[in-house]
Order: C-alpha cells, then structure tokens, then sequence
C-alpha cells in the first residue's frame, strides 16, 4: 500500500526586529499607502545585520521536534529550502543537523526559490514513498533582507526574514496525496542574485551597479504568478479528480496580495479560507508557506482530514503545488 508523508509537527520563528512601512519611507522614495495598496504588506520582520539566518531554522526546527514529540537522534534526513544561505558550503542542513544534534539524520540543501518548500516536501515525500527514510525534517530558512537592495524601492519594501519547519512521517491514509512541480527556465533573468557570475546586462539594471543583490521584474513576475498558481491547482484538482469545493484551505506564497486575490477569485475560491500572513510578515521566500502553515495551525485552523492545498511560486521561475489531507 502506497504510503504518504504526513506532518506530524510544526515551527516557525521570526526575527524579533520589526519594520514597519513608515521605517521605509525614511529609506527610499514610498510611503505606506502606496506599499499597502499595491502590495497588502504592512510590516515585516528583520533579522539583525551580524546574526547567521540559519539560527531562525534551528529554532523552527526545535520547534516542530517538541511538537512531533520526537527526538532529533530520531530524523534520517534534514532538506532546507532555501535562496539565502549563509554559507555555500556547509549547506544550512549540515548546521542545522549539528545544532540541533541530529546525527543520524542526512542532510542537504534545495534551492528552488520561493518555491523552494513545496519543492522540498516532494523531494522528502518520495524517500518516504521508496520507505528509505521514515522521519524528515523539511526547513525553509531565508534571510533575504542580507541580499535586499535597501536602496531600491522596487524591491526592498517586499521582502522580510523568517524561517519554517516541519517533519514527515509515513501514513497510510494521512498526508501528502499528490503534487505539480515546474519550471521556465526562459524566465530566469525576471528575478536574480548573482553571486560569483555577473555580465554587464545584470549589473546595469541594478542602482549603482550593485553586485549581489535581488534583482526583478515586478510587472512580469507578477502575470507569471497569476496563471502558474492557477494553473497548478486546477492541474492537481483534476488528476484527483476534485473540484474546488472540496478544499479546505489554500495557503499560497506570500508575495503581494494582489496576486493571491487575482488568482483566488480565478480558482473561484473563498478568500477566508486563504492563510494570509503577508500583510505582518511581507514576503519571506520559500519559508512563507511553511510559516503561514504553523501559525495557522498554531490557532486551530486545521482539523483532522481536511483538505490543504499548499501553492508556491517564484524565481527561477518555478512553480510548485501539493495537496495534502490533514493528518
Ligand atoms: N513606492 C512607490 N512607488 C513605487 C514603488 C514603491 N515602493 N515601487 C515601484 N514604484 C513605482 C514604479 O517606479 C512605477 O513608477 P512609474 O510608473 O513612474 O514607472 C510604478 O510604481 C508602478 O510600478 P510597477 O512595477 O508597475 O508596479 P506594480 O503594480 O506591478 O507593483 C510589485 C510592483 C509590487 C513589485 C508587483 O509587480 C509584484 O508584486 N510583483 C511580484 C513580486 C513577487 O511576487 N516576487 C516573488 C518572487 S521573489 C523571489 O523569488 C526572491
């Protein structure tokens, strides 16, 4: 019998420091009304210049362990998603697995942007699937505002910190029951963070020729998002055989409201059953969802057997979505 990752905990954590839109106005020319209206974002969180990011996952993870109530000796993989790692080597997982003493766990890291979660929970879904590994640990971790462009007001007053984790365990008829995964490479160039390669093309489109920091093209990411989230979800409703009816919750990457409206009303979804964290939290990458996911939880959103449909999207530009029956 096919077995399927369920969640058995959950943890989040965000940085301390809050900034609020007027904190920005005092950066570059915008003001709150302009970023809540074109954005639904009101505040984010900041992690301080001097900490590492991956503190904010091993935090995550402590948090999802004492919720699954299991020890770390017990996780045999650890994938952290994630766009702004500290380090290029060691991968977050490998400072995760050792700050959270979990020897006997694997461990690597996954980039697939914003999308990264999603991404990674299939990735962990499918050793579980093979009975290869039976506790996984699955973080996102970003510290983006390290790579923001604090100069640049088309960017800098989207992005904010934060980390999520969760761990997978097999089920027989709880879990993880299908995904759609994707990517259009052609894309690429709509959203960057050169590291070590920059042409010119890059580089004259940043403020002052600016190296490592995140390049976009709102406009067309935006119409990207629209259609990728829609088109994933009625692509994993149909090969289910379900209709919209039958969710429960979505919860989307947090990037701008706009698009989780547009898109929702596309599904023809009601907009309370949408976990919404972007308007405290903004847009933290890949740990959005699972963020969105725990706090969520946290408040007793969820009950058992629910339906959840998880949608993220975002550079590369790649899309991912899953469907999961609540533990
Ligand atoms: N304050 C005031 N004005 C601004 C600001 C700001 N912060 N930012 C841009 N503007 C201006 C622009 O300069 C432009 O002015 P102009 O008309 O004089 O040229 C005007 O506002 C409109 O700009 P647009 O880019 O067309 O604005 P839009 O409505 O598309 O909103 C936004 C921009 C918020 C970036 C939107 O396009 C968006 O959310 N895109 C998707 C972003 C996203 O989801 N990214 C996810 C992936 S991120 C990752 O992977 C790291």
């Amino acid at each position: 019998m096919k077995k399927h990752g369920a969640i058995i905990g959950l943890g989040y954590s965000l940085p301390e420091n809050i900034v609020h839109n007027s904190d920005l106005e005092k950066l570059v020319d915008t003001t709150d009304q302009w970023i809540r209206e074109r954005t639904g974002i009101k505040r984010r969180r900041i992690l301080e210049r001097e900490k590492p990011s991956y503190d904010m996952g091993v935090k995550a993870s402590k948090q999802a362990l004492e919720n699954a109530k299991i020890s770390s000796k017990d996780i045999e993989l650890i994938i952290v998603s994630t766009e702004s790692p500290d380090y290029l080597t060691p991968s977050m997982a490998c400072v995760i697995q050792d700050k959270i003493d979990a020897e006997n766990a694997a461990a690597f890291d996954l980039n697939a942007a914003c999308s990264g979660f999603v991404y990674a929970l299939t990735v962990a879904d499918q050793f579980i699937q093979t009975g290869m590994y039976n506790n996984i640990l699955v973080v996102a971790c970003e510290g983006l505002s390290k790579v923001v462009d604090w100069k640049d007001r088309n960017t800098c007053v989207l992005f904010g910190d934060g980390a999520g984790a969760c761990i997978l365990t097999p089920s027989d008829n709880a879990g993880i029951i299908n995904y759609d995964l994707g990517a259009d490479g052609k894309k690429r160039k709509a959203i960057t963070i050169p590291l070590t390669h920059f042409n010119e093309e890059e580089l004259f489109k940043r403020n002052n020729k600016r190296e490592q920091v995140i390049y976009m093209q709102g406009r067309e990411v935006f119409k990207f998002e629209v259609t990728a989230m829609t088109k994933s979800v009625k692509k994993l409703l149909a090969e289910e055989n379900m209709s919209i009816d039958e969710i429960d919750w979505i919860i989307p990457h947090q990037a701008n409201m706009r698009i989780i409206t547009n898109s929702i009303k596309k599904l023809e979804f009601p907009i309370e059953k949408v976990v919404i964290t972007l308007d405290e939290y903004g847009n933290t990458s890949s740990a959005s969802i699972p963020i969105a996911m725990a706090e969520a939880n946290e408040n007793g959103k969820f009950k058992s057997g629910d339906n959840i449909v998880l949608v993220g999207f975002g550079g590369g530009l790649t899309w991912a979505s899953t469907l999961i029956k609540w533990l």
